[in-house]
């Protein structure tokens, strides 16, 4: 099997997706290996997983710097430490910003939850249960300067459970962690 790929997981949340894909590196489904998990959310749920498995955390608050570009260079100086070759924002709630997108050009994936363009940003489950929407779905993409609009990787559709945020919520999370490991193996392999 080919070397390993080192890649850091950005995280804000409960940290689903960074479970998935630490699960997917065990088994070796995925030929990766996490070597930090960073957060800008030092209480999230996704810090106690990392622990739980010994990878890791880097938890940085930007409130604790004056600017973002402040931010991201604490960031950028773990991600060096690390190794980290590739980023995998996994529900990180935040814009990235030029130190970081600098840094990895082309090599920065996230994970949204819609057909994009559609629903960009926040709340996207929401915004497409709120619009009526029949099909909504998960994207995976690179990341660019803008919000959710970078090159598409891999897209699936989902039925909107009609009216119901939570059904449908869950049926797009089923759908996220095998679509994000076989875009992630797809991207490592080429
Ligand atoms: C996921 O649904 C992911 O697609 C979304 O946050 C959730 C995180 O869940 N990301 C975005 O909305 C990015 N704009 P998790 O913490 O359980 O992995």
């Amino acid at each position: 099997m080919n070397r390993k790929v080192k890649i850091a997981v950005f995280a804000s949340g409960s940290g689903s997706n960074f479970a998935a894909i630490e699960q997917a590196c065990s088994a070796d489904e995925l030929n990766a290996e996490i070597v930090l998990m960073v957060t800008n959310k030092p209480e999230a749920f996704v810090v106690e997983r990392a622990d739980k498995v010994s990878i890791p955390v880097a938890a940085i608050r930007p409130k604790d710097f004056e600017t973002k570009d402040a931010y991201e260079e604490a960031i950028l100086h773990a991600l060096r430490e690390s190794g980290a070759e590739w980023l995998v924002l996994a529900g990180y709630m935040r814009l990235v910003g030029p130190v970081l997108l600098m840094a990895y050009p082309s090599r920065i994936v996230n994970i949204h939850p819609s057909l994009l363009p559609s629903f960009p940003g926040k709340d996207a489950i929401a915004q497409a249960v709120a619009h009526g929407v029949k099909v909504t779905g998960v994207t995976v993409h690179l990341v660019d300067e803008g919000m959710d609009t970078g090159q598409i990787l891999a897209q699936c559709a989902v039925d909107v459970v009609s009216g119901d945020e939570d059904k449908t919520a869950e049926a797009i999370h089923a759908v996220e962690h095998g679509l994000y490991k076989d875009t992630l193996n797809e991207l490592f392999s080429r």
